[in-house]
């Protein structure tokens, strides 16, 4: 199911999320790139944990906003998730590695692309959509 552990997602829940990963992107540090990027974890008790790219002039050491959510949820006491919205300017789907990390705690993952130029819309894709044959069982 999209919804591991959880009933869908009602309206407002759904855009108090967009609203997180919009607020988060807002705080982005995208010094270098100029793209910024947003990302909010819903979690299974309702929480909304945030996180943001990090850029660093040593460009490699940058974070993507995906696993600045998934460290801060984890810091925080929260390893279960319904759903992820990332907000960027264009809607982009997460990167590779943000997908495995994501894979750590969800089997799936529902998750809203929240563009916002030229015109505001949100797509929803899914975890399993995106990783569909994850480095996981009967690994190390
Ligand atoms: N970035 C993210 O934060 N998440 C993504 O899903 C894609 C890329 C960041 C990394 C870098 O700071 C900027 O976007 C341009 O690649």
């Amino acid at each position: 199911s999209a919804l591991p552990r959880s009933e869908p997602m009602d309206d407002a829940t759904r855009q108090q999320l967009i609203l997180a990963a919009q607020e988060a992107r807002a705080h982005a540090y995208a010094t270098y790139s100029d793209f910024t990027v947003g990302a909010a974890l819903l979690t299974t008790e309702g929480r909304f944990v945030r996180g943001c790219n990090v850029e660093n002039r040593s460009l490699g050491l940058t974070q993507c906003a995906e696993r600045v959510a998934v460290g801060n949820a984890v810091v925080e006491g929260y390893r279960d998730f319904q759903a992820l919205a990332i907000a960027s300017r264009n809607g982009v789907t997460p990167c590779g590695a943000c997908r495995q990390v994501l894979a750590e705690f969800c089997e799936d993952l529902p998750i809203l692309l929240v563009q916002e130029e030229p015109v505001p819309e949100t797509r929803e894709v899914s975890l399993r959509l995106l990783l569909p044959d994850r480095f996981g069982r009967g690994g190390p």
